[in-house]
């Protein structure tokens, strides 16, 4: 069986992306939201980065503006924005993107289990919650996986896909085909804790954080280490702002809580208290530096 209607629940940061990425490899898109704002705010965003794209496939010379405009009404053509779940019933594949907190996630998969069709595949974005709690709240966890996409889910080329142990060998076939449609590259992983990217990624982020914190160096001087010295696109703490200080610190805590003689995970206080603050990183205009839209101020 092909993936051919996808759904999404939740088009915020992550979510909005997806939602992209799968129409983009043409497939039909059902995208959830809770309240009209939030859905018209993801369909908003979407609309800015396909403009964004096309605009750039006419600078490099791959597209006329004619092809270009082409692809842009195709694209948006195959999302549907909705409040109601019930319009997921019918998918071949329901994605999770809402908020990192397992009892609402459980909640959700257990909802969806009772109302999509028997063969819908139910896959989490979740980036550190066990994908086997969840599936086993769905009741059917033998059609369970993780999908983990990355931030800007647009631009960043990887999908992490999840097996549990239960796992039918071909939904996982299926999850990692389905990655490949929204022109990305899988790789296989197990269920365990940051998978693998966000296991080597987010002790890092903490690690420059707790370097902050005892005034090693500064924001800017980490970051620039980093990225001068081991060529990597932003720094740590730039890309805490990016990924978002409260999504780092649900992350951190759910480890910390779920696996405490794991040195490596550690919430560093500096974190928690920007937290406290309301300064979120790039969504909120402040985290550790000060950002004016998708751009540092
Ligand atoms: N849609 C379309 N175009 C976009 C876009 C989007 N969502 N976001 C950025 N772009 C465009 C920009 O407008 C820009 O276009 P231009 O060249 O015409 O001006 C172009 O892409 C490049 O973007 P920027 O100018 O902002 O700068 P960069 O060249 O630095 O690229 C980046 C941005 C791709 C984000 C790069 O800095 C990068 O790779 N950063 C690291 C990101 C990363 O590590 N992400 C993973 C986070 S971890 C995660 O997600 C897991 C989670 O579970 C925690």
């Amino acid at each position: 069986m092909a993936i051919r209607k996808v759904g999404v629940v939740g088009c915020g940061l992550m979510g909005h992306g997806i939602v992209q990425v799968a129409a983009q490899g043409g497939m039909q898109v059902v995208a959830v939201e809770s309240d009209k704002a939030a859905l018209e705010r993801g369909l908003g965003r979407i609309d800015k980065s396909l403009a964004k794209l096309a605009e750039k496939q006419v600078e490099k010379g791959k597209s006329t503006p004619e092809q270009a405009k082409a692809f842009v009404e195709k694209t948006r053509g195959l999302i549907k924005g909705t409040l109601d779940k019930k319009d997921l019933a019918d998918c071949d594949l329901v994605i999770e993107a809402i908020v990192e907190d397992l009892a609402v996630k459980k909640a959700l998969f257990k909802e969806l289990g009772g109302l999509c069709k028997p063969s819908t595949i139910l896959a989490s974005n979740t980036s550190s919650f066990p994908i086997g709690e969840m599936a086993a709240a769905s009741g059917r966890p033998e059609r369970m996986v993780g999908l983990h996409f990355f931030n800007p889910v647009q631009l960043m080329r990887l999908v992490e896909v999840v097996r549990t142990d239960r796992t039918d060998d071909d939904v996982f076939a299926q999850a990692r085909a389905f990655g490949e449609a929204c022109g990305k590259s899988p790789v296989s992983c197990k269920d365990t804790p940051g998978f693998v990217v966000n296991r080597l990624l987010v002790p890092y982020m903490t690690q420059s954080l707790l370097m902050l914190e005892r005034g090693d160096a500064s924001a800017e001087d980490i970051d620039t280490a980093m990225q001068l010295g081991c060529g990597h696109p932003m720094g740590p703490i730039t890309l805490t702002d990016y990924v978002g200080l409260d999504t780092t610190l649900a992350i951190l805590k759910g480890w910390v809580e779920r696996y405490p003689d794991e040195p490596a995970f550690e919430i560093p206080k500096i974190l928690e208290r920007k937290v406290k603050e309301g300064k979120l990183g790039r969504k909120s205009g402040e985290g550790f530096f000060k950002w004016d839209g998708d751009k540092k101020a």
